[in-house]
């Protein structure tokens, strides 16, 4: 299964990370943004004002829209932390399912 990945690209060997209880695929070398796109999740929190959805803006580290809880670790940058076998990702404002 390639989720939403451009399908002909060799990524290595994927391993599973948890993403609120549930298995996705990741690559090594991405990140936890790339894994959650791929997976089809693009909102990963909820402003507190408006009750609006933030997933990856900047891709680099600067506008803390991709928020995500990181092995117990609240809020961090989902676009600059690399994806790691057996990672426990909880996506607060998760509105869409995994692709299966
Ligand atoms: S997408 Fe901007 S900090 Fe992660």
């Amino acid at each position: 299964m390639f989720g939403l990945r451009v399908a002909p690209v060799n990524r290595g060997v994927p391993f599973d990370i948890s993403v609120n209880g549930k298995s996705i695929p990741a690559y090594p070398g991405e990140t936890v943004a790339g894994a959650l796109l791929a997976a089809g999740i693009n909102i990963f929190r909820k402003t507190y004002e408006g009750d609006r959805g933030r997933g990856q803006f900047c891709g680099m580290g600067v506008c803390y829209d991709c928020l995500v809880d990181i092995d117990g670790r609240h809020s961090q940058r989902a676009c600059m932390t690399a994806a790691a076998p057996g990672m426990m990702i909880e996506v607060p404002a998760v509105l869409k399912e995994p692709a299966e």
